[in-house]
């Protein structure tokens, strides 16, 4: 909140005040061992010697601009085995250095310089002179420089340890990194000024009343105790749309001055309370913002100051027992998220963030947990502007100790004052909607203490805290500081249970869940089943939205994006940060199709011959959304349409389907009818005609097919010679990182998580021995009367080998076929518990090419009933046609199993011209292991005959 000369300024933000000047560009810095290594010379207003020094970019981390001191990677473990406040000798330490000049319009009133954050602590000095010390790395500190100036340039120096004492209370799971990571600039601020604003505004849902509670601090800075601020003061305020339309009157306040009462006297505060007339709430359907704006008004009736604060009428409450926004419970659609970006570390711009969010919008995300720290201010504007719920929380982590420190008195003041100053900043938000305490720092009187300072400054909000209800049970742990049930990582069973078993009364939002590491989200689906059963079940956060690599350029020129343990960081938990839902440049993973799909706008379900359909939102009806229908004949358009139906938020109604069901059954072969959602206008997130939604109803099922006849004709040379024999029994797949940490084997036993599913199946020999010699496999292959040629095969897994990655055939194709399509589940990458999103139809494609950081299994389509595999070139094809059952899990890729399992990133992994084809039978679920509940034990490959049969015909060879 940067004070302007006008309201002209004030509408434009600071950039257009005189008053505010961005210390954001190029800066200096030089590193040493330590902070006992740093010289007094280094923060001297001259230099006497430059070497050493380097340019680097402010806001940044010195950790990812080549300095030489590189990322490092832990989770849990701290980097050093040692004990609390105690820091490690070898601490890199860097100064940073640059001039500036203070215009000369500020003169008589007070300069301030504002550090947005630095990782881990940072000293200010202003030509040589010790200006003071901040000890939070995810919040600013404000220093009040006047007194250290001097007329012309000055020199700033800021002196930053990478790791403190309070590196213990910031051991959250992600990259340690350092230096001044977000932005600095110097503000001017007159003797009497808005120090802080607190714009409560309130929208009573009953009476659709919008109310602004403001409180207006107003800072004095007194000068040899002549305050400038004498009785007369006041604030005048109105709200306005964001076009600059006032909404009502104006309203003044008095500012209270000390003299007049000087016993009961609290601050120079000025209160006021007005109702404003014609106003939208905000929801994060609909994220309707005005503006407040602050006239500070002197006792001779001039305007001293005008702030700006963009607002949103809303109420955040639990009613009915239920977490609610503006009297209607909502449904937690979320990710958590870290700052992130591949080449800059910590230092996200606002450019870099409105890239995740309208990622988020788009995926139907409508929920930010900020793991685990406040991010930078201007993602609150953002999450305001675009309709983000936002848990806030607070940077506290103590992991590596977690149940000591949280009783420790020495970080007492530690807890406090980081909840109490994101609580402070951040306040006027509307998006934010709980607090959170911190994650993972045990349950102690540090967070009693914590709860009971924000139920007294703000209880216009929930308060969220995992460690309580982890510690201290779901029904009665913690409800001193946590008003939701938050658990992370429960599997549905459990959510379940927490309502068949009546556990809890408070509602249950799972802070993270469905662990995105690798090919994963398996049983995404199953939660959401349950979560729409039970309306004290409000959804949950997925863990998590962005892989963390970092790119990393080798000797030889090749790029990945490294993980922990690849910039030669010791001890570290490896790709463990690497499991987000998007790739570290945002680009979605697969299973973002299936998280679209649970979080979908409308869901259509058939009942009898109608269609129920849910409007799974809180506050929008129906009518932004086109609804276009299609009837399919084995994935051929039959009919299509639009369709309209009328359903108010939240509610769910029994129509008429938009075709005749009774007809379309009677048609032979597989009929399905699929309706889609599109965005009708374009929205700030989307174009217009943005696919948002989906259904699908199998009106007739598939029927079992007849196995083809075999031809007198035994002439199979042109199958023979493509696939250079018979396709092979398969029995492995690459692993996923669910299926257990293949680079990292004692992670599992270190973090109490991790699948065992791949360690079985390596003392098998599953991925060394011949599938023929681990199970009974007897296959019969013949040409039929089409020409195709069948094969037909059995398998008999015995019980020790229950539970195998899949069971199915692998062969090579040659150089040159580079185009897929196929009647199955997609159109995107699906797992046989990750496919409820997936609708079943015709697609094509080129093959996938490996979406995740680490190389694992990819690029599987479930329930193939075809899929073609062509060249471009000459329209020679492969058709592969499934005949019993009548769906087979396919993919072709250009890695086979072998490279893609023994190569830890992208530079170790060979991309073949040959394509790696797979038709499986049974396909091992992906769960989420990595962290959290394993497959469901229905998507497990019992023990037992798998009998399966499909046929190869090559199609166009003789036109080529
Ligand atoms: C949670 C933790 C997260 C992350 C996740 C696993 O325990 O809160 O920060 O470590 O597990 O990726």
């Amino acid at each position: 909140m940067t004070a302007c000369s006008d309201v002209d300024e004030a509408r434009v933000g600071r950039e257009a005040s005189p008053w505010w000047q961005s210390l954001n560009g190029n800066w200096q810095l030089k590193l040493w061992s330590s902070p006992d290594a740093v010289p007094n010379t280094a923060v001297k207003k001259d230099l006497a010697s430059t070497a050493g020094w380097l340019t680097v970019a402010v806001p940044g981390n010195w950790t990812v601009q080549e300095t030489g001191d590189l990322p490092h990677y832990t989770n849990v473990q701290m980097p050093w085995p040692l004990r609390p406040p105690e820091t490690p000798s070898e601490n890199t330490t860097g100064v940073y250095r640059r001039t500036f000049t203070v215009p000369k319009n500020w003169k008589s009133r007070r300069t301030i310089i504002h550090i947005g954050a630095a990782e881990s602590v940072h000293a200010v000095f202003v030509n040589e002179a010790f200006v003071g010390y901040g000890t939070d790395s995810r919040l600013p500190s404000e220093y009040d420089i006047t007194e250290f100036l001097q007329a012309g340039k000055n020199t700033l120096a800021i002196f930053v340890p990478r790791y403190s004492a309070q590196s213990y209370v910031e051991d959250q799971d992600q990259w340690w990194m350092a230096g001044l990571h977000r932005e600095i600039f110097i503000e001017s601020r007159s003797h009497v000024h808005i120090a802080q604003l607190h714009a409560h505004a309130d929208w009573d849902p009953d009476q659709g009343l919008a109310t602004m509670n403001l409180a207006a601090f107003i800072g004095v800075i007194d000068n040899n105790s002549q305050s400038p601020l004498g009785s007369g003061w006041s604030i005048r305020s109105w709200v306005e749309t964001l076009e600059g339309k006032r909404l009502g009157k104006t309203h003044s306040s008095k500012v209270p001055h000390r003299h007049l009462q000087p016993y009961g006297f609290s601050g120079h505060t000025a209160k006021t309370s007005f109702e404003v007339p014609r106003v939208q709430p905000w929801s994060a359907e609909m994220p309707q913002r005005y503006r407040l704006l602050c006239e500070l008004i002197n006792s001779d009736g001039e305007v001293t100051e005008v702030v700006a604060q963009v607002i949103g009428f809303r109420r955040v409450e639990i009613k009915d027992g239920l977490v609610s926004v503006n009297g209607r419970a909502i449904t937690i659609m979320g990710v958590n998220r870290h700052d992130h970006h591949p080449d800059k570390g910590k230092a996200v711009s606002v450019e870099d963030m409105r890239q995740d969010i309208i990622t988020m919008k788009r995926a139907n995300v409508n929920a930010v947990r900020t793991a685990h720290y406040p991010n930078d201010h201007r993602f609150y504007d953002l999450c305001d502007e675009y309709g983000l719920y936002v848990v806030d929380e607070a940077n506290i982590e103590s992991h590596g100790f977690n149940t000591s420190l949280c009783h420790d008195p020495r970080y007492a003041t530690t807890w406090l004052s980081r909840v109490a100053r994101m609580v402070e900043r951040d306040r006027n938000h509307p998006s934010i909607i709980m607090w959170s305490l911190g994650n993972e720092s045990g349950y102690g009187e540090h967070h009693d203490a914590c709860a009971a300072h924000i139920r007294r400054v703000d209880p216009s909000r929930l308060l969220h805290y995992e460690g309580a209800v982890f510690h201290g049970g779901w029904t009665d742990g913690g409800k001193n500081v946590t008003d939701v049930v938050c658990p992370m990582y429960a599997p549905p069973s459990a959510i379940e249970m927490y309502m068949t078993a009546k556990l809890g009364e408070r509602p249950l939002i799972l802070c993270e869940y469905s662990h995105a590491m690798g090919n994963s989200n398996g049983g995404l689906a199953d939660y959401w089943k349950v979560i729409d059963k039970y309306p004290l079940l409000q959804g949950g956060f997925i863990w998590e939205w962005k892989d963390h690599g970092l790119r990393q350029t080798l000797k030889d020129g090749r790029e990945r994006f490294a993980y922990g343990g690849q910039f030669g960081d010791h001890p570290n938990d490896g790709n463990f940060v690497a499991d987000g839902l998007v790739s570290p440049e945002c680009e979605s993973h697969p299973a973002i199709q299936e998280l679209m799909w649970v979080h979908r706008p409308l869901a259509v379900e058939q009942t009898g011959w109608k269609l129920r359909v849910t409007n799974r939102q809180a506050f929008r009806n129906a009518a932004w959304l086109k609804g276009v229908w299609e009837l399919t004949l084995d994935g051929e358009i039959l009919k299509t349409g639009n369709w309209s139906p009328e359903v108010e938020a939240g509610q769910s109604s029994l129509v008429d389907a938009p075709t005749n069901l009774p007809e379309a059954k009677k048609v032979n072969g597989e009929v399905l009818l699929t309706i889609r959602w599109f965005v009708k206008k374009a929205t700030p997130w989307c174009e217009a005609g943005y696919l948002v939604g989906w259904d699908q109803i199998v009106v007739r099922a598939a029927a079992p097919q007849r196995m083809p006849k075999r031809s007198s004709n035994e002439d199979r040379a042109d199958i023979d010679v493509l696939l250079g024999g018979n396709p092979r029994l398969n029995l492995w797949r690459a692993a996923t990182d669910n299926d257990g940490f293949k680079l990292m084997p004692n992670l599992a036993s270190q973090l109490g998580v991790g699948g065992r599913a791949l360690w079985e199946w390596l003392s098998a020999g599953v991925n060394t021995k011949p599938a023929n010699s681990l199970v009974d496999h007897q296959c019969d292959s013949y040409v039929d009367i089409d020409g195709a040629v069948v094969f037909d095969h059995t398998v008999v897994v015995p019980e020790s080998l229950k539970d195998l990655p899949r069971i199915g055939v692998v062969f090579e194709l040659p150089a040159g076929f580079d185009e897929l399509s196929w009647y199955g589940r997609g159109p995107l990458e699906n797992m046989p518990d990750r496919n409820s999103g997936a609708v079943l139809g015709i697609w094509s494609a080129e093959p996938d090419e490996l979406p995740y950081i680490v190389p694992q299994e990819f690029g599987l389509r479930t329930d193939c009933r075809w899929m073609d595999i062509a060249r471009r070139r000459d329209g020679v094809c492969l058709r592969i046609e499934a005949l019993n059952p009548t769906g087979l899990h396919m993919s072709a890729v250009h890695h086979c199993d072998d490279d893609l399992f023994s190569s830890a990133d992208i530079t170790e992994l060979t991309w073949r011209e040959a394509l790696t084809v797979h038709i499986d039978i049974a396909h091992r679920g992906v769960g989420t292991a990595s962290c959290g509940p394993d497959i469901d034990p229905r998507h497990s490959i019992a023990a037992g005959t798998f009998r399966f049969a499909y046929r190869l015909r090559l199609l166009g060879a003789t036109d080529g």
